[in-house]
């Protein structure tokens, strides 16, 4: 295939450069935001009598000739015209010949590519918003379910204080609408029209920036020609935003595993959701949830290899900026494919109530509220926390949790005790006497859910 750029030159290039240089393997997924990038470009130049209408309803037409024979799967792209770009200006100048070769004026494949992954970003993280708002429901949906069952809060990974199970689950709710809204931040910074920009310095035809950028949806148009040239902050922000989330799924990945091993026995993950060992006939192991974790790593590292890229590199555009795609690609691959099956993981587990409450009720969580009942009858805090450490020390040795002590043995460490100790240190009044804004109380969760289906 010819260059489009072969003017200046007097040699072929040799085919180790051309390989080296193309990128089509990869940017050849940004065909549709190139083709759209494209006719309203063009549909611009016809309007602004940069070219005439005639020519440019011609383009606009072969455009989306184009369009659909790569969606038919007719088109061949090649290696020898680089990228998407001039592949596609290409096929157009193939097909109409040279009104094919005016869509490229006032125009540079510098401001061409930033429009095209923004426009590509833009859509992919609209997808992705999607996904994290079907995850959140589904936390929501069983946070509802499940509102009875306590489990042992973990501070340490050590028992601490019982909780709602839907507390907990709420707990990652939270994270994930904060993700939700670093998403749609994060759109609204991608949905900004470089076009216009030029190579650098802004071109020398009377564009109409509004009106390109509004019909591909964008809100504003970007304000500083070399910026808009050079800047993949919005690639770098996408790749961090989307770690966030896969680190957020990681977090409940792992308590996913902890929670189905047979130690924990909290939660039964779904056979259709579960896999098996080609060994041990025995074994169910939470693939799904040990890969998502394992996946957070590469989204981590694209963020990193984006980051690097883009450190050193004087204004304006580099070749080395070509190299955004594959690991932003990467990322945003990485996390459309990890989130409807995790959802799906979560939405379709067993949860083991009993087995949870056996375990809330061991291992002294209801330590603090001893304490807080003496604190309640005139004992400073400090004082009542050595008294229950004291007393813990003792049922450790008694074989006993504290709620199994008597009276008598209560006495013992405090004359502050009385009748009323057992009622408070039930593991159903260490619930629901948290009934602080944000705690874990039954009527608090019950609240949270309320607002969260609301929001
Ligand atoms: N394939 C290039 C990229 O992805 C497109 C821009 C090329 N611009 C240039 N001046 N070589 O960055």
């Amino acid at each position: 295939m010819k260059k489009l750029w072969g003017g200046r030159f007097s040699k072929k290039t040799d085919s180790l450069v051309d390989d080296f240089n193309s990128s089509i393997r990869f940017d050849s997924r940004l065909y549709r935001c190139d083709i759209f990038g494209s006719i309203a470009h063009c549909e611009m130049l016809g309007k602004q009598g940069i070219i005439p209408k005639s020519d440019a309803d011609l383009i606009v037409r072969t455009l989306g000739e184009i369009l659909r024979d790569i969606e038919e799967g007719t088109v061949e792209f090649s290696a020898g015209a680089e990228d998407i770009h001039t592949n596609i200006e290409s096929l157009l100048i193939e097909r109409i010949g040279d009104v094919g070769k005016k869509l490229h004026t006032g125009r540079s494949r510098n401001d061409q590519v930033a429009l095209d992954l923004r426009l590509y970003l833009r859509d992919e993280c609209e997808k992705i918003y999607k996904h994290v708002k079907e995850l959140i429901n589904t936390l929501i949906d069983l946070a509802e379910k499940n509102i009875d069952v306590i489990m042992p809060g973990y501070t340490h990974l050590q028992k601490a204080q019982p909780v709602l199970f839907s507390h907990h689950l709420l707990a990652y709710c939270e994270m994930f609408i904060r993700d939700g809204e670093r998403i749609r931040q994060c759109i609204s910074r991608i949905n900004v029209s470089p076009l216009g920009s030029g190579a650098l310095a802004g071109t020398t035809y009377p564009l109409d920036r509004d009106f390109t950028a509004s019909r591909l949806g964008m809100g504003s148009v970007t304000r500083n020609s070399i910026d808009a040239v050079s800047d993949r902050d919005f690639a770098i922000e996408t790749c961090f935003v989307l770690s966030m989330i896969m680190m957020h799924i990681s977090r409940l990945a792992e308590e996913t595993i902890l929670w189905s091993s047979g130690e924990f026995g909290f939660v039964e993950l779904d056979d259709a959701y579960s896999t098996g060992s080609s060994i041990m006939p025995q074994k169910k192991n939470p693939d799904v949830a040990e890969l998502a974790r394992g996946k957070t790593g590469r989204v981590y590292g694209d963020l990193i290899a984006l980051l690097t890229v883009m450190k050193g590199l004087p204004l304006a555009y580099n070749k080395d900026m070509q190299e955004d795609k594959e690991q932003v690609f990467d990322a945003v691959d990485t996390v459309l494919m990890t989130l409807p099956v995790f959802t799906k993981m979560l939405a379709t587990m067993k949860i083991k109530k009993e087995k949870m409450k056996k375990e809330a009720s061991g291992g002294f969580t209801n330590a603090t509220d001893a304490a807080d009942y003496l604190v309640k009858k005139g004992l400073p805090f400090r004082d009542a926390h050595r008294v229950i450490g004291e007393m813990v020390t003792y049922c450790i040795k008694a074989g006993k949790g504290i709620e199994e002590l008597t009276l008598q043995e209560f006495k013992e460490f405090c004359d502050l005790f009385g009748e009323d100790i057992y009622s408070v240190v039930s593991l159903e009044s260490c619930i629901d006497q948290r009934d602080v804004a944000g705690g874990t109380s039954t009527n608090q969760v019950k609240k949270a859910i309320t607002n969260l289906r609301r929001l």
